[in-house]
């Protein structure tokens, strides 16, 4: 017989316990425990409402057949990279992202544009009416394009029986509702209960599913941390509101590498897919400015160079301020102390800002050379030329380290017309110089770099 009962779980880990915990003992969080009803026993453990598939048995390896090749092409070049190279038949992908970042949009768009596949758009966030206008803004038609106003589950996956799509998508995780559990919509034992029946939807019938997820303020997928333990794939979409740039990034990726990414541009008529990323990040201006300096990066397998911009001003109040837009303020931190530490810079009076051009976070480390020089060169206010690029990582001892894939970042330097690009001298090893128009030069401290900069 079913029986309710009173647990409680973590919002941030989603751990469950049956009594309340100021602290959870999973994930160290405070104060993220919420009460919740959930059915256990019998009808619990047998949902009514489960995709109609066959009964599981053991079989062989050799038996099964692999589906790896057949990917679907999600005509999106973006899209496609993000995923490793299109979508994996059966697969669940949670597409993350803070409200109004454009996760509908994007999603509406990729299915619109999938001519010769039936999609069915489920969302249970907006109208149909609300759809269609979006629909109309991007401008696509498509006839196999079905729409469903829909939060349940159980008539989801009747509806999917009956319609046969080849790819489903729900918009979004947190409005849909299992009779499984009692809680109410958007609760962590609904999310997760739910989030379990689609991946069954998915395995058996190996429809793709992609679920929408928004994100809360400091990151994490609204919800428990399990969801991500149960998808095939995580995609982050972000980006920075004030501008149009939005990117698209694996965080885990059980069919592809977890480090790629995607970059959108958001315009009056959806999301334009930007394939040469170096073009825009790298900002439009007249003259040389002080405190600016390029660093060739790359994020997963594609270059691209990116500005990084510093301010460097006498602290007009006590406390000096550090503040590092798309960049990691520890990080930024670290590099001023080595500054100060190791090659004598009197920053720790000073007030510093950094920019990453086009409000894209970056993690290659390989960003802190250019780090350092936009710094210095805003610190004495003095340009650096715009046609030198930065490729290296900066050390705690001050030196400056190698980095991986160093001709990729060469070569993209090169294409783009740069003249000079400075390096780790540890990355100078079994480098072919003659194969670049571009003049490489090693350094191996902050020290060497300041005096070939700046005297
Ligand atoms: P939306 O997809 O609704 O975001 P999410 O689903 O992540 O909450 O996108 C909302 C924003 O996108 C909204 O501010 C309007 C903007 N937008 C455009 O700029 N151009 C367009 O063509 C569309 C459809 C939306
Ligand atoms: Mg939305």
């Amino acid at each position: 017989m079913a029986k309710t009962k009173t647990v409680f779980f973590c919002r941030n880990c989603g751990n469950e316990s049956p009594k309340w915990v100021g602290k959870c003992p999973a994930c160290g969080e405070w104060n993220t425990f919420a009460e919740e009803t959930v059915v256990t026993g019998k009808a619990a453990k047998n949902p009514k409402t489960s995709f109609a598939g066959e009964k599981a048995r053991p079989v062989q390896i050799k038996e099964i057949v692999s589906g790896r090749e057949d990917r679907i092409n999600m005509q999106s070049v973006e899209l496609n990279r993000v995923l490793g190279g299109g979508l994996v038949p059966g697969s669940l992908i949670l597409i993350g992202g803070e409200p109004g970042i454009g996760k509908s949009t994007l999603m509406l768009q990729v299915a619109l544009a999938l001519e010769n596949m039936k999609v069915l758009y489920v969302s249970g966030e907006e109208s149909q009416q609300q759809i269609k206008m979006r629909a109309d803004r991007i401008g696509i038609k498509n006839e196999n394009c079905y729409i469903l106003t829909e939060t349940s589950t159980a008539e989801i996956i009747n509806h999917v029986e009956n319609l046969k799509p080849d790819l489903l998508v729900i918009d979004s995780i947190q409005t849909l509702q299992t009779d499984t559990v009692e809680a109410t919509a958007g609760s962590i034992s609904q999310i997760r209960e739910s989030a379990a029946e689609m991946n069954r939807l998915a395995k058996v019938s190996q429809i793709p599913v992609f679920l929408i997820g928004h994100i809360t303020k400091d990151g994490s997928i609204a919800g428990p941390k399990v969801l991500e333990h149960m998808v095939d794939t995580v995609i982050q979409f972000e980006g920075d509101r004030h501008y149009g740039f939005r990117i698209l990034r694996a965080v885990k990726n059980r069919f592809g590498s977890a480090s790629e990414l995607g970059i959108f541009e958001m315009h009056a008529h959806g999301l334009r897919e930007v394939t040469n990323p170096s073009e825009i990040l790298l900002s439009q201006r007249e003259e040389d400015v002080s405190g600016v300096a390029i660093s060739a990066t790359v994020e997963g397998l594609r270059p691209m160079l990116i500005e990084t911009q510093a301010l460097v001003s006498s602290a007009a109040y006590g406390t000096p301020q550090r503040s590092g837009t798309g960049f990691d303020l520890r990080r930024l931190n670290m590099l001023l102390a080595v500054l100060e530490k190791r090659s004598g810079f009197r920053l720790s009076a000073k007030d510093v800002f950094l920019n990453i051009a086009g409000g894209i976070r970056v993690d290659d480390p390989a960003i802190d050379l250019a780090v350092i020089a936009a710094i210095l060169s805003s610190n004495e206010d003095i340009p650096i030329g715009s046609k030198i690029a930065f490729a290296a990582e900066v050390g705690l001892s001050g030196e400056i380290r190698a980095v991986n894939r160093i001709e990729a970042r060469i070569s993209e330097a090169d294409k783009l017309g740069f003249e000079k690009i400075f390096i780790s001298k540890y990355n100078e090893k079994g480098l072919d110089h003659q194969k670049f128009n571009i003049e490489v030069v090693p350094v191996a401290s902050v020290n060497q770099l300041f005096g070939l900069l700046f005297s």
